[in-house]
């Protein structure tokens, strides 16, 4: 599955603002006592977790960027300005044993989890626990959006979407709405201990663009998962974008962050 750096961009700001702040202090805190700390953000895009950390967890972290898409990895070289305190590396995660995790002192990754299995991710979860490396994972999709002004079909629509967040995106069958739970109880069966909290995208005008977008995202997977006549969908997407420009209407989607550290 690829992702556009387009996409990516027009989440920034939304996915920032929702970040759970305390995790970052408590990861902030679990780096302060090591020296020159390497976190390996997993899957890193156009680099949003770097930025989103940068300032806030030990100024002498070194980073190693992973991503299987070329041009995204081009794109978060070109955003990132950190001199050789940040590499880059294409990387397939799906190659575990080839994972550089010697000396990491904790993965990073946003938005990555919900596209994993189950199986995927219990190997990743016994690959941190053998090396004693901690997992910060933010902006797992809960499952979960709500819209101030409703229509008939939305609680058929998120049930539909959800489905299609289960289906392959290259990891095998992923985890979707799950994947915070999930990562919690593969984490706690390595005695790490874990900690979640909520960070909702919240939008309402002023994030108009991204709504938008992240509306006519629903097309493709509807018409996968079926159910729907052309014309629900035309309706219901019809529906939403116009609902955007109305005055007080809001959209949260519900995502978790998880912090699981070495005990
Ligand atoms: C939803 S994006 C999130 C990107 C970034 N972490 C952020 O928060 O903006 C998921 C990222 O995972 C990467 N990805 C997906 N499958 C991958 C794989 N098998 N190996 C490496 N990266 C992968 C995509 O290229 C993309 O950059």
């Amino acid at each position: 599955m690829s992702f556009d750096a387009a996409w990516l961009s027009l989440r920034e700001p939304a996915d920032r603002a929702a970040r759970n702040g305390r995790l970052v202090d408590v990861l902030a805190r679990h780096l302060a006592g090591k020296r020159k700390p390497l976190l390996l953000d997993i899957g890193c895009g156009t680099g949003a977790t770097f930025r989103s950390l940068s300032g806030k967890v030990s100024a002498d972290a070194e980073w190693l960027m992973l991503d299987n898409d070329p041009l995204l990895l081009e794109e978060a070289q070109r955003r990132t300005d950190a001199g050789d305190r940040v590499s880059f590396r294409r990387h397939d995660l799906n190659d575990l044993d080839g994972l550089p995790l010697e000396n990491a002192a904790t993965v990073t990754a946003s938005a990555l989890f919900d596209l994993c299995s189950l199986a995927y991710s219990a190997a990743l979860a016994d690959r941190l626990a053998a090396k004693g490396c901690g997992l910060y994972a933010a902006l797992n999709y809960d499952g979960r959006i709500h819209w101030s002004r409703p229509h008939a079909l939305d609680d058929d629509v998120v049930a539909a979407f959800n489905r299609h967040q289960k289906t392959d995106k290259g990891f095998g069958p992923a985890l979707g709405p799950d994947a915070a739970t999930e990562l919690s109880n593969l984490f706690k069966g390595h005695g790490f201990r874990v900690e979640t909290e909520h960070s909702p995208w919240l939008m309402n005008r002023e994030s108009a663009a991204l709504q938008r977008a992240f509306i006519a995202g629903f097309r493709q997977p509807l018409e996968a998962i079926g159910g729907f006549t052309s014309d629900d969908i035309a309706d219901w997407i019809a529906f939403r974008h116009a609902a955007i420009e109305e005055p007080d209407s809001l959209c949260s989607v519900g995502h978790i962050d998880l912090l699981a550290l070495p005990a």
